[in-house]
């Protein structure tokens, strides 16, 4: 049965609007508002686009209510406990798991793809020694399109797919050399015998004083922890890729703007913000006193890693991160006071009646610090691991939306500046 649509009426005209409701796979409905504007003469308006869908996509679903994230139909539970990163990537790019054949080439193509121009790593020796790392990365990246772009028409299908390999293969390679640079140590390039991970890790610890073996137990966490960031529908970064690539900028661009936006401390930023409070809060004893802080209106506090836009249930990627960080503490035979810590400060937080009421639950920067630490990455390189994952997400969701051109996102606003006014020369001021 097809739904009828909504009927919007103004009591000040009597006009009314027919609204289509769409409803996507799972039978989620959606109002097709695109006829308001033009047929009743009013914008609509939605802050931070909480109900407000930017496009369609076939990529990933998440359900909030649930605490349910699918990446192309497959549950990430499933894909976190019998997947590999760059399976899931070829999954994301191209909406099927591979056969052994087309991983085995997909693999070859991203090892072949790892290499950068010797230019940026010149161009990296340039940041200051202290430079953030995100910083570092969203100049780089943005200078690929010096590198690439010459190359590159936009127009071409092949060139488009070619570009998001490219980006997917090329981010390890860049965050090692911002945090080579950071530690003053030589570059260190890819090495095609090994896995996406164990080449990350090879070019981020290696020295040439000594030769070094990449940790089995790193290697696999960061496959997983890279899976679980991997996409996550239209989320702030993503919703900023494509408004990015809905003007035709290249792809080089859309990504070094979507680093730019995971960034800040309420998106892909928490995760190090995260383990900054954990050291802050210090001791379990001082757990409430901060859990009363992040409750206090008029503190501007948060407890980050806490809370999400749109799960309002616990986020199904916290839980799986939060047994890795057990497993990979267990496996190195250590123990973190910062993850008592953190799960004692869950356990509060989710017997407390604001964060109930709220519905505040652990997201996925929550636990990720903890094996991030745990194996060696500084606090500061914490948002750049999310950005090698979530690049994977960026160039599918930036190629879903080139592969099916749109019109250039472009919203309104509401304005509530001064009315007209006529100039007054300085004299008479
Ligand atoms: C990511 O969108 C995605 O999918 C993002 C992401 C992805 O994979 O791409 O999942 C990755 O960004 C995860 C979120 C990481 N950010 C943090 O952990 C920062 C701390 N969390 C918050 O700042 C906040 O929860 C957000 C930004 C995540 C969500 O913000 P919303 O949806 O705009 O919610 P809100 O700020 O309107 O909060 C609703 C209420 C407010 O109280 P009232 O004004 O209604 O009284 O909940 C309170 C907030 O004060 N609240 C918190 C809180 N988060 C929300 N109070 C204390 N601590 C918190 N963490």
């Amino acid at each position: 049965m097809s739904d009828k649509p909504v009927i919007l009426t103004d009591q000040n005209t009597g006009k009314s609007v027919e609204l289509p409701i769409i409803r996507g796979t799972e039978g989620e409905p959606t109002l097709d508002i695109k006829s308001v504007a033009p047929e009743l003469g009013y914008f609509t308006y939605d802050p931070g686009y909480a109900g407000t869908a930017s496009c369609t996509s076939k990529i990933t679903f998440i359900d909030g209510g649930k605490g349910i994230l699918r990446y192309r139909g497959y549950p990430i539970e499933q894909l976190a406990e019998s997947s590999s990163f760059l399976e899931v990537a070829f999954l994301l790019l191209n909406g099927e798991l591979p056969n052994q054949d087309e991983y085995t080439e997909f693999v070859n193509e991203i090892t072949y793809h790892s290499m950068v121009h010797e230019k940026l790593n010149t161009f990296i020796s340039g940041f200051h020694f202290d430079a953030h790392p995100m910083a570092m990365m969203a100049g780089v990246v943005g200078s690929l399109a010096a590198f690439y772009h010459a190359k590159l028409d936009m127009n071409n299908p092949v060139e488009r797919k070619l570009a998001a390999m490219r980006m997917i293969a090329k981010m390890p390679t860049l965050a090692a050399a911002c945090y080579r640079h950071y530690m003053g140590w030589p570059s260190a390039y890819p090495l095609n015998n090994l896995s996406y991970t164990e080449r990350f890790l090879h070019m981020m610890f290696s020295v040439p004083a000594e030769s070094y073996k990449v940790s089995p137990v790193a290697a696999k966490a960061f496959d997983l922890l890279f899976i679980l960031h991997a996409d996550h529908e239209q989320n702030a970064s993503t919703s900023t890729v494509r408004l990015v690539g809905s003007t035709g900028a290249n792809p080089y661009a859309c990504v070094a703007a979507g680093i730019s936006a995971l960034w800040g401390p309420a998106h892909g930023g928490a995760n190090e913000e995260v383990l900054k409070m954990l050291e802050q809060i210090g001791h379990v004893s001082n757990v409430a006193k901060f859990v009363d802080k992040a409750k206090d209106r008029d503190d501007p506090f948060r407890l980050m890693g806490f809370g999400h836009r749109v799960y309002k249930n616990y986020d199904p990627r916290a839980s799986i991160i939060r047994e890795a960080a057990h497993e990979v503490l267990d496996e190195l035979g250590r123990s973190d006071p910062l993850m008592d810590l953190a799960m004692e400060l869950e356990r509060i937080a989710l017997e407390d009646e604001y964060f109930i009421e709220k519905k505040l639950y652990p997201n996925v920067d929550f636990y990720s610090g903890i094996i991030y630490r745990a194996l060696g990455i500084p606090v500061s390189m914490f948002t750049v691991m999310f950005a090698i994952a979530r690049t994977v997400g960026w160039v599918s969701q930036w190629l879903e939306q080139a592969n099916n051109p749109s019109r250039i996102g472009r919203p309104r606003q509401v304005y509530t500046g001064p009315a007209e006014r006529p100039y007054v020369d300085i004299e008479q001021r």
